[in-house]
């Protein structure tokens, strides 16, 4: 039977198990308590990439303790919560249905209404977390113009509430982070890809090698980075064909030139967006928004065209559990929480229609 909604405010539990890290955290109205993630990156590392059931047996052994270990850091029994947000879409169906079934489990047990995060949109409301000593809110005031840039997204959203997003554009084919990612693994570069180029990068010349830097002649806020991939893939082949070792210089000059492109692409596309839009205030989020380049050509652009840029912090940047509780805070403090019976997961953007909960909870 359906309970009328309750409107809740106070410590909210986040729990995020879409891809490869199991994370906790405690958030009260924005301010992060604490955050815990259990990183499964050395486990997937030998494969260059994240391997899906190897991801969800991994989130089963570490959610538990990782739950409990977030609580003892803030003195919370389950009971003294307000209540329980975790990701439920989009990412790996067997991860995320470990992390859905955990929040149903303790909603059930301990009475405490549950909600549905959605990840993308999570990635930028952590652009409004602060720290635990931070008495002031911070962050942008809606609405908001968002480029979330990921390992599988790249957007570009409009933000008129915690639920109210619309997207504005988004990659045609790889997002942004993927692209670094397979640069990175043709080079030898341990999984994931991303930070280690940024540091690689910053000793090269990024004008050495020209990259395609997305479709020109657009006026939309379509973004593509297939053909930079490619590019990036041909040009290692024909230096190893000319008998070229890919390190030193010649390696930071690749990392270096193929990033500039990327991040080229990113700005420019934000720039349109926010001059399309009017939109004043920006944000910048997730795992590719820890970029140093990036976060340089944001805030210059920003800069330039009279706009606030917010960057999310970089640990809330990469996948963590604080920007889960803090838009599930919003969302039960504006409308209550989910139904708990039928609360499910799904592997794309799109909310999974009621009434199809999984699991020992039914
Ligand atoms: O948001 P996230 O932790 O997971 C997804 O939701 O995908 O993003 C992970 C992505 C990876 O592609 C990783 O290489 C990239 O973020 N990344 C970076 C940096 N740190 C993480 N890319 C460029 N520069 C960085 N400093
Ligand atoms: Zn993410």
């Amino acid at each position: 039977m359906a309970h009328a909604p309750v409107f809740v405010q106070g410590p909210v539990l986040g729990i995020e198990t879409s891809c490869d890290e199991t994370a906790t955290a405690v958030v009260d109205d924005g301010r992060v308590l604490t955050s815990r993630v259990a990183s499964q990156v050395p486990l997937h590392r030998r494969f260059g990439g994240v391997v899906p059931e190897i991801a969800s047996r991994n989130h089963l052994l570490t959610i538990l303790p990782t739950v409990q270990a977030a609580l003892e850091d803030v003195g919370l029994a389950p009971a003294d919560l307000a209540g329980v947000a975790v990701t439920n879409r989009p990412g790996l169906i067997g991860a995320l249905l470990v992390g859905v079934q955990t929040a149903r489990t303790l909603a059930l047990s301990f009475d405490l209404p549950v909600v549905g995060v959605d990840h993308i949109a999570a990635h930028c409301w952590a652009s409004k977390l602060r720290p635990a000593q931070q008495r002031e809110p911070s962050g942008p005031a809606l609405p908001f113009l968002a480029l979330a840039v990921s390992g599988g997204h790249s957007s570009l959203l409009r933000f008129d509430g915690p639920e109210s997003v619309q997207v504005l554009g988004q990659t045609l084919d790889d997002a942004a982070g993927e692209a670094l990612d397979k640069f990175g693994k043709l080079l030898g570069l341990p999984y994931p890809a991303g930070p280690a180029i940024d540091r690689i990068a910053r000793e090269g010349d990024p004008e050495r090698f020209s990259f395609p830097r997305g479709m020109s002649g657009r006026d939309d806020l379509a973004m593509s980075f297939s053909g930079l991939k490619t590019a990036g893939r041909q040009r290692i082949e024909a230096l190893r064909a000319e008998g070229h070792t890919l390190d030193g210089a010649l390696m930071a000059d690749l990392c270096a030139s193929y990033q500039a492109a990327a991040v080229a692409q990113l700005v420019e596309t934000a720039r349109r967006a926010a001059r399309q839009s009017g939109l004043r205030e920006v944000v910048m989020a997730g795992g590719v928004a820890a970029n140093s380049l990036l976060r340089a050509r944001m805030q210059a652009m920003c800069a330039w065209e009279g706009l606030t840029l917010h960057a999310v912090a970089l640990p809330w940047c990469m996948d963590n559990a604080a920007m889960v509780a803090g838009l599930g805070g919003a969302m039960l403090a504006a409308r209550g929480g989910d139904d708990v019976h039928t609360l499910d997961a799904a592997p794309s953007r799109r909310p999974p229609p009621p009434g199809r909960g999984r699991g020992a909870a039914q």
